[in-house]
């Protein structure tokens, strides 16, 4: 099936677009990895996942009518030529019905640039959250979820603060296959995030879970430890235990990058400055402090750890940046 064939199933058949609607989106950190599509145009997941989102950190969208298409990324006019603005517009174009709409989009992320998070998933969240409120469509949560996801696999759960889970879903058209929050709150739970470069990857995640899934061995493997770290992660975070928590989201975590290191020609996302972070965060815990790692596709480190560590901690990672998750409870 097609987006479009999908989105169109959703849509009013004249759209009344609002002057203007603006929304925000967090970034999210998955504790248990999406690594793998089975339908690479919907980007339909091989094994559910469940992440946290980074609470003030994310994107905000705002979109207006306008007298032609403009877009800026962080106050800068980009031109039309730009994958960015292409991409967008691309995904813009999904929901307006064929109607000529012009549009002025400003989006303006909150990760800082320096600490090298990828802003895909959250930037794919506002901007579905604005087109849903520009367009005046009042779609629910969980379709709005599953159309970010074919913005990009993860911003599926950037719809919401906390823990989230991203089902997999088995229908052909995936719309059964979006994210929802968990109740759970954690106040004293935290992110570090030890950057080691701020620079895009040179390998995109799309091409990295393609390479992976058609040429590593170890990969039939993923979707069946995916499953059970789920399970384990959803229990570890009703018991609030955070032991279980960091030692399932680690493992799982260097699993996901030992099914890349084993494709052809290899997926290596780390730099020498990752594994020495690694070390140190091995060296920590055997001295007593309880912090876990996981890393996504790229080279920086994120530390798990509870806030009564959270000083120990700063003073082993001194650049490192902490974030609270839970300090933050609704999009508003
Ligand atoms: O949503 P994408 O296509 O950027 O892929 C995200 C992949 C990982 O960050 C490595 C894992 C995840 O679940 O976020």
């Amino acid at each position: 099936m097609n987006q479009q064939a999908i989105i169109d199933r959703y849509l009013p058949a004249t759209l009344s677009p609002a002057a203007k609607a603006t929304a925000f989106a967090p970034s999210n950190i998955a504790l248990c990895k999406y690594w793998g599509k089975r339908d690479a145009a919907l980007n339909l997941p091989t094994n559910a996942s469940l992440s946290v989102s980074l609470g003030e950190l994310g994107t905000t969208t705002t979109l207006q009518l306008a007298a032609a298409n403009s877009l800026s990324l962080n106050g800068v006019t980009l031109s039309k030529e730009d994958m960015f603005f292409k991409k967008v517009f691309a995904f813009v174009e999904l929901f307006r019905r064929g109607q000529d709409i012009p549009l002025a989009i400003e989006t303006v992320n909150t990760i800082p640039t320096a600490a090298g998070l990828a802003s895909s998933a959250s930037g794919f969240a506002a901007l579905t959250l604005a087109i849903n409120a520009c367009f005046s469509l009042n779609l629910p949560l969980p379709v709005l979820s599953a159309f970010a996801r074919m913005g990009s696999g993860s911003a599926s759960r950037s719809l919401y603060h906390g823990f989230v889970e991203w089902h997999k879903g088995e229908q052909a058209d995936g719309m059964d296959s979006f994210a929802e929050p968990l109740a759970t709150q954690w106040p004293a739970f935290r992110i570090g995030i030890v950057t080691v470069s701020a620079t895009a990857k040179k390998i995109q995640s799309r091409e990295g879970m393609n390479r992976t899934v058609s040429t590593s061995q170890l990969y039939e493997k993923w979707p069946v430890q995916a499953a059970n770290d789920l399970i384990t992660l959803k229990k570890a975070i009703a018991a609030q235990d955070f032991s279980i928590l960091g030692e399932t989201a680690e493992h799982n975590a260097l699993s996901m990058h030992a099914t890349m290191i084993s494709a052809w020609p290899p997926v290596l996302y780390w730099q020498p400055e990752s594994v020495a972070v690694m070390q140190r965060v091995w060296d920590c815990r055997q001295n007593g402090l309880e912090v876990y790692l996981t890393m996504d596709a790229g080279p920086n480190v994120k530390l798990l750890f509870l806030q009564d560590q959270e000083a120990s901690i700063k003073a082993k990672f001194p650049d490192m940046t902490v974030i609270a998750p839970f300090s933050v409870t609704s999009i508003p």
